[in-house]
């Protein structure tokens, strides 16, 4: 039996804010950040932000994209269909106060006080890749936490073989909510060891403040081996299960995205090829490394037929 200190955020059910209050509190903060937004700022979000404190533990080798960009060209249907209107859109979001619920096969359910999360935990910055399944891709100096600390914490039970996470489904504080473009709340799942895997970030901040709404305020997740769909936005939740579960864009077409969605050149997108990439800010397109350039990861899908599973 391995013993798994409690980390120093962990936060016990019966000391997270009550259900009425929190609401209560939620509308006041909201209104509160809505008149402190300065015209130009709201635009994107980013500089009314706190600082996060962060060491960088990884490197990308490249320069990182642009914050303007970072911030202004994204994938959030929650706050419509074009990359511009998330940035335009998400100051409806109030990612303060919020609670991510985790639970489901563990021995210690817990309620995360995200407030109380980001002011405690040992944040790391780490520059990664990132590869959107539509071609673009960027290079983010995400401010993170491995995934990985977060599961010790909740000790999961022996059968618990994936991980399934829920984005908040509030169509006052989400426009987008009200097209049926996907089954909402927007879902996504890992298998167990991909979301222990050491890559696997919870992240709260990028290019050293707390996340732009638009990126997925207040906690997302990154998984840079991954096309960025799987990097889910905004959590509410994260339950581990026995069986693998439903996935927005899985459910949405199955045949166009898998539940694993690897990065691979060699297996196309039934509509378009995944052999090359554009990188946000450059002209020429570039080739798309396996696994997005992390071969670490490989030994996850031994003896796996990816094209089968992808
Ligand atoms: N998470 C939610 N809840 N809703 C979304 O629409 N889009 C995904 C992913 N996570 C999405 C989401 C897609 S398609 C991509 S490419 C990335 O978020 C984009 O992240 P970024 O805007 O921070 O670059």
């Amino acid at each position: 039996m391995v013993y798994h200190p409690r980390p120093s955020w962990w936060l016990p059910e019966r000391e997270a804010t009550p259900e009425p209050l929190y609401l209560n509190r939620r509308a006041i903060v909201g209104s509160l950040a809505l008149a402190a937004a300065v015209p130009a700022v709201a635009a994107t979000g980013v500089d009314r932000l706190a600082k996060l404190a962060h060491r960088r533990t990884r490197e990308a080798g490249e320069p990182p994209t642009p914050l303007a960009d970072v911030a202004g060209y994204n994938n959030f249907y929650e706050f419509g269909l074009d990359k511009a209107d998330p940035a335009r859109r998400a100051g409806s979001l109030r990612p303060s106060p919020w609670t991510v619920a985790i639970g489901g096969l563990v021995k210690k359910p817990l309620i995360l006080d995200v407030d109380r999360f980001i002011a405690r935990a040992p944040w790391e910055e780490r520059v990664y890749r990132f590869r959107c399944v539509e071609g673009w891709s960027m290079v983010i100096p995400w401010v993170g936490v491995p995934f990985a600390s977060l599961i010790q914490a909740v000790e999961p039970l022996g059968h618990a073989r994936y991980v399934a996470f829920r984005t908040l489904g509030d169509p006052e504080q989400m426009p987008g909510l009200r097209s049926p473009v996907l089954d909402w709340p927007y879902r996504e799942g890992l298998r167990i060891d991909e979301a222990m895997h050491d890559l696997t970030l919870l992240a709260a901040g990028l290019y050293g403040r707390r996340l732009p709404n638009q990126n997925g305020a207040p906690l997302r997740l990154v998984v840079p081996w991954k096309y960025g769909f799987k990097s889910i936005k905004s959590i509410v939740s994260i339950d581990f299960v026995a069986t693998q579960p439903p996935t927005s864009w899985n459910v949405a077409s199955p045949r166009e995205y898998g539940f694993y969605s690897n990065v691979n050149p060699e297996v196309d997108h039934p509509r378009w090829s995944q052999a090359r990439e554009r990188r946000i800010g450059e002209f020429r397109r570039r080739p798309t490394l396996l696994f997005n350039g992390y071969p670490e990861v490989a030994g996850l899908y031994a003896g796996m037929d990816l094209r089968r599973f992808f």
